[in-house]
């Protein structure tokens, strides 16, 4: 069997997620792939945190990311430590020395994700990012990939889980915006700084993201409309109900007569749609295409294995390019003026 040594930028919740889920499913991924996968390395910034985690003897712990760019057996660099600066030009040094990556890292899609998948085909390596939204739910590879023979029309979707907990257990359990925030952060779906989920700008990245590759168009996080949930308050909650519907902070992309429209704003829905049932941290994601319909995804799109997922079948879709010789060669579409391509219908 081959074997592809792989290394992973962070070992938190993600990190560690990827670690346990490759020796979880073990035989189920090497017998798929025909290639054995082996961490050789992983870097953080703290080394005494790391060595009383009890990490598999054979993955070397570094703070130096030299260690993992000038080792020229690691062909895929995992990238699951978060922020932008750094972890972008850990990725461009990646791709310049022939290495592909996956990433996790929402933040860092939101505002480097064209340059840097255009600087990947230029270098012809792979760059893949499914955990980058809706954690395990498979979304992002469906908008360039199982989806792209439709136009896609619109997508609506629930895609912080922290903000749908407070917003769930807001209506259910009738406690205050404060009180649930604080357990969401217990729970640890929220970010270390929670401003970006309860504000709506985790949101705004997320559909940023799903629009420029659903829409074809080169758009920003910035141009997202955002609205965040601070304001709710348990009497809007009540009135909600009263009236038969519940809140939930929706991130919103279609076309309208004057191009693509992104809005991250908290929504009165009706009791009896879809997205009104996602309950908890859970996100989903409606989506309609013009010869598809609708179709709806629903999961965990947080925690450490359910973002493994994403990660490891990223990782495993890369090595697939390598034992078919083809990475790199996906021809990404964007157009520049932000115009729709035509359909018939
Ligand atoms: P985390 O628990 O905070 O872990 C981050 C890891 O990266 C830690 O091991 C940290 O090391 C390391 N790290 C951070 N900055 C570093 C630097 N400059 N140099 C070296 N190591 C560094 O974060 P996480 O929750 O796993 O999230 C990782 C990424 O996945 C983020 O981009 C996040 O947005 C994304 N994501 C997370 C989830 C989730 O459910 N958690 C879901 C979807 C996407 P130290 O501990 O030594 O600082
Ligand atoms: N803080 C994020 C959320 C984590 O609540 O959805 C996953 O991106």
């Amino acid at each position: 069997m081959k074997n592809v040594s792989i290394a992973l930028l962070g070992c938190g919740t993600v990190g560690k997620g990827v670690i346990d889920l490759l020796a979880m499913n073990k035989s189920l991924i090497e017998e798929q792939l025909d290639t054995a996968i082996s961490i050789k390395k992983v870097l953080v910034r703290d080394l005494k945190k790391y060595k009383q985690m009890k990490l598999p003897k054979n993955i070397a712990i570094t703070t130096d990311f030299e260690d993992i760019i000038n080792d020229d057996e690691i062909k895929i660099v995992v990238e699951v430590m978060g922020s932008a600066d750094f972890a972008k030009n850990c990725i461009e040094s990646c791709f310049l020395k022939g290495k592909s990556v996956v990433s996790a890292n929402k933040d860092l899609i939101a505002d480097y994700g064209i340059p840097l998948l255009k600087l990947s085909q230029k270098h012809n390596v792979d760059f893949q990012f499914e955990a980058s939204v809706a954690g395990g739910i498979p979304i992002v590879r469906p908008m360039y990939s199982s989806l792209n023979s439709n136009a896609i029309e619109e997508m609506t979707g629930i895609l912080n889980g922290t903000t749908n907990f407070i917003l769930t257990n807001m209506a259910q359990q009738g406690i205050s915006y404060e009180a649930a925030l604080t357990e969401a952060q217990k729970l640890g779906f929220a970010e270390a700084d929670p401003t970006s989920d309860v504000g709506g700008f985790d949101a705004a990245r997320k559909i940023a993201i799903l629009a420029t590759l659903g829409f074809h168009s080169e758009l920003t996080f910035k141009e997202v409309s955002v609205e965040g949930i601070e304001k709710v308050t348990q009497a809007d909650i009540q009135h909600a109900t009263e009236m038969g519907y519940v809140i939930k902070l929706l991130a919103v992309a279609k076309q309208t007569n004057k191009g693509i429209s992104m809005s991250v704003y908290p929504a009165f829905l009706q009791k009896n749609h879809p997205l009104a049932s996602v309950g908890g941290a859970n996100n989903a994601i409606f989506v309609h295409g013009n010869c598809v319909g609708d179709v709806m995804f629903y999961g965990q799109g947080a925690g450490s294995l359910p973002t493994a997922s994403a990660v490891v079948s990223d990782v495993m879709n890369v090595i697939t390019h390598f034992n078919n010789q083809i990475t790199g060669k996906r021809r990404y579409l964007w157009r520049e003026d932000k115009k729709l391509y035509s359909t018939s219908r």
